[in-house]
C-alpha cells in the first residue's frame, strides 16, 4: 500500500526525541534527555491504595464521564489553586485533560488557523513546536534573558504580525529554567491585554521550585495578575511531575468561552480524559494517608540535591568554557557549549558512549540554540546521573581536542 498522508502530517516524520527514547530503553543506556520526574519517588502505596479502594467502591470510575472532567476533582483543583496559588478559578472554568500537552494541542486547534502566527518562547519545549507545526502555525520566536521575555521585542513582534496566540511557561521555561521576574510578567501580560493577544500560561513545572535554597520567592502568575480577570490568560498545568506522568491527568482554566470550545473538541478527541484516572487521582488528593505539599516538598529536597551534583560535575575541566545559569526550579540545566561546539554533533559522540542530552536544535524553530544542550536531573538517580555526566565530558573532551 502506498499510503498518502497529509501533507501537515509530514512534519511528523522525523523525530530524534523519539530516536533517542528508543535508545535509552537499552540497558545500561543513561538518557539526561527527557522531561520525566523520577518513578523512585512516585506515591506508589498510596496510590496502590486509592486505586483499590476506588475500584472496589467506586463502579462510576469504569463509566463514560462528564466531557469536561470529573466534577469532584475540578472543585478539589479550584480550592487547590486558590490555596496554593492564589488563582480564582471555578470548576466551571476548568477543563480536564489528558495532560498538559493535550490541553495546549486542545487550545491551538481551536484558536490557530493554518498561517496564523503564535509567539513562543525561544528556546522552548519540542512538543509545544510540535504541537503548533502541525496545525500550520507561523512561529514567531520572542528573544528572552533571565528574566523573561523583552518587552521591547515583544512589541515590535506584535505591532508586525498581529498575533492571536503567546505562549509560555514563566515558571522555569522548558529547556532554559528561567523564572520570569514580576516586571517582566506585568510588561508581557500589559502588552498582551492591550493587543488581544491570548496567554497559555504554562505551569506544568511550577510546583519544583527549590527557591528556599536559592532565596528567590515564588513569584505570581500571570493568571493571577490580570486583575480583571478578563480572559487574556488560559492557566495549563497537570499533576504529571507531581504525581505522576502516567495518570494523564492535566487541565486548563481560564474564560468559560475558552472552555466551552476546548470542551467541544475534547469530545471529538477522546470524549474524556480517563474517569478512572481521575477518580483514582481525586482519591489520593483527598485521603488521609497522602499530602501533597509535603510529597512536593519531599520531591523538590530530592530534586535539589541532584541538581547540586549536576552543577558540580559542570565545574570540572572539560566543562570550564561552558555557561549555564543554575535554575531556581524546574527540571534542566541549559548549558552553552564551549565556542565553536555544536549540540547535535555532540550527541552523535554521547551516544556513542552510551549517554544522551538534548539538543538544543530542538528548542528553536529556526538554526537557533545548535550551540546548546539541555541536561535533565530530575530522573536519573544520583549514581546514574554521575556516571552520565562522566560518559557526556568523556565525548565533549574528545569533541574539544578534535575541533
Ligand atoms: C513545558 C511543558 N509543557 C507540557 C508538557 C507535557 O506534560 P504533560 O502532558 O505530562 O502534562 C511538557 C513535557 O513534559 C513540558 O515540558
Amino acid at each position: 500500500m502506498q499510503f498518502s498522508f497529509a501533507s501537515r502530517a509530514q512534519t511528523l516524520l522525523s523525530s530524534p526525541l523519539r530516536d533517542i527514547r528508543e535508545l535509552a530503553k537499552r540497558d545500561s543506556f543513561i538518557s539526561l534527555a527527557e522531561e520525566l520526574p523520577a518513578e523512585e519517588l512516585f506515591p506508589l502505596h498510596s496510590l496502590a491504595e486509592s486505586a483499590t479502594t476506588v475500584l472496589s467502591e467506586d463502579p462510576l470510575a469504569l463509566q463514560y464521564g462528564e466531557a469536561q472532567g470529573y466534577g469532584p476533582l475540578r472543585s478539589w483543583l479550584s480550592q487547590d489553586l486558590a490555596r496554593r496559588k492564589e488563582l480564582s478559578v471555578g470548576p466551571e472554568q476548568i477543563l480536564l485533560t489528558t495532560g498538559t500537552q493535550q490541553a495546549i494541542d486542545l487550545l491551538v486547534r481551536v484558536y490557530v488557523d493554518p498561517g496564523d502566527p503564535v509567539l513562543v518562547e525561544n528556546p522552548t519545549s519540542p512538543g509545544l513546536l510540535q504541537v503548533l507545526r502541525l496545525q500550520g502555525a507561523v512561529i514567531i520566536p520572542v528573544e528572552g534573558d533571565q528574566e523573561g521575555m523583552l518587552p521591547g521585542k515583544l512589541k515590535e513582534l506584535i505591532d508586525k504580525h498581529k498575533p492571536k496566540l503567546l505562549m509560555a511557561a514563566p515558571n522555569f521555561t522548558n529547556p532554559t529554567g528561567v523564572m520570569w521576574s514580576l516586571a517582566r510578567r506585568k510588561q508581557v501580560l500589559e502588552l498582551c491585554v492591550n493587543h488581544h493577544t491570548l496567554i497559555v500560561e504554562d505551569d506544568s513545572y511550577g510546583d519544583l521550585y527549590f527557591g528556599d535554597t536559592h532565596g528567590q520567592k515564588r513569584i505570581p502568575s500571570m493568571y493571577s495578575l490580570e486583575e480583571k480577570q478578563g480572559g487574556h490568560v488560559l492557566y495549563v498545568g497537570s499533576f504529571s511531575k507531581i504525581v505522576a506522568p502516567a495518570l494523564r491527568t492535566g487541565w486548563a482554566a481560564g474564560n468559560r468561552q475558552v472552555i466551552q470550545m476546548m470542551t467541544a473538541v475534547k469530545q471529538m478527541a477522546d470524549w474524556q480524559s480517563s474517569m478512572l484516572n481521575q477518580h483514582i487521582l481525586h482519591n489520593l488528593l483527598e485521603s488521609k494517608h497522602f499530602q501533597l505539599d509535603e510529597h512536593i516538598a519531599m520531591l523538590n529536597r530530592e530534586y535539589t540535591i541532584r541538581l547540586k551534583l549536576m552543577v558540580e560535575l559542570l565545574k570540572r575541566n572539560a566543562w570550564k568554557d561552558a555557561e549555564y545559569v543554575v535554575p531556581p526550579g524546574g527540571m534542566f540545566v541549559w548549558v552553552k557549549l564551549p565556542p565553536g561546539l555544536d549540540g547535535d554533533a555532540l550527541l552523535r559522540g554521547s551516544l556513542l558512549k552510551g549517554a544522551a542530552f538534548l539538543p538544543g536544535s530542538m528548542c528553536s524553530d529556526g538554526n537557533d540554540s545548535r550551540e546548546c544542550i539541555r541536561l535533565n536531573f530530575t530522573h536519573p538517580g544520583r549514581d546514574e546521573l554521575l556516571l552520565g555526566m562522566n560518559l557526556i565530558s568523556e565525548a565533549l573532551l574528545e569533541f574539544t581536542a578534535r575541533n
